[in-house]
């Protein structure tokens, strides 16, 4: 199955988003790194980019794409980025590339977050895909002890740093039918920066590429 041409469908697909004088926000990893190697076709149209990652931000530079910062934006109109699992009530599963908080931040800041998938990564529950938790590095050992107190199996991503100077534990096992209540609590434990659950905001908008054509949830 070839994923890329999928994620390169799906990213085609979210550029009927984007308005003229847009900022828009743009998240991190394979899919979105398709779109904005779509961007360079709607550089006139958009005003710059807040970035969810250092990768990003320099892809985006790249391509010509002025890179500005979320402090001076204010709101974003919109943001797309990819996600490791999504569910058909867009819950999401993210993180794989330890971009999570940044990629949460500018979520956050967004009025419409568009997600963008190949077909491989719609799932019913969320929890196949290990959940991403940045922490800070002291509270390395309180978390995972936490994490299995949640009934998770925590593991370190080693030789990881996030753009933010922390560790990245992915859990594996944690059950996920209630992400929110999931997500929340994780997001209680001291020393958690945050989790890679977006299901408290969710995606607005889920693009599935296939194929040959794209679905919009
Ligand atoms: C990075 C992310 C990515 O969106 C997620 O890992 C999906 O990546 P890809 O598009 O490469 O499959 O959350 O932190």
């Amino acid at each position: 199955m070839n994923t890329s041409h999928m994620k390169k469908v799906a990213a085609e697909a979210a550029l009927d988003y984007i308005d003229i004088g847009d900022v828009i926000g743009v998240g991190t990893g394979s899919t979105a790194n398709a779109f904005i190697d779509l961007l360079p076709k709607v550089k006139g149209k958009i005003d710059g980019a807040v970035a969810s990652s250092k990768a990003t931000e320099e892809r985006l530079r790249e391509h010509g794409i002025s890179v500005l910062d979320l402090n001076r934006t204010g709101p974003l109109p919109v943001y797309v980025d990819g996600a490791d699992e999504a569910t058909h009530n867009k819950h999401l599963i993210k993180g794989g590339g330890g971009a999570l908080t940044r990629e949460k931040i500018v979520a956050a800041a967004s009025d419409k977050f568009v997600c963008i998938v190949d077909k491989t990564k719609l799932v019913d529950v969320l929890g196949e895909f290990p959940l991403a938790i940045e922490v800070i590095p002291l509270a390395q050992s309180l978390v995972s002890r936490a994490i299995i107190k949640l009934g998770g199996l925590p593991e370190l991503r080693l030789g990881f740093t996030t753009d933010n100077g922390n560790i990245v534990i992915d859990a594996k096992n944690l059950d996920l039918k209630d992400a929110a209540a999931v997500e929340a609590r994780l997001n209680g434990i001291a020393g958690v920066v945050s989790n890679g659950i977006f299901a408290i905001r969710p995606a607005d908008v889920l693009i599935v590429g296939h194929e040959t054509h794209a679905d919009t949830l």
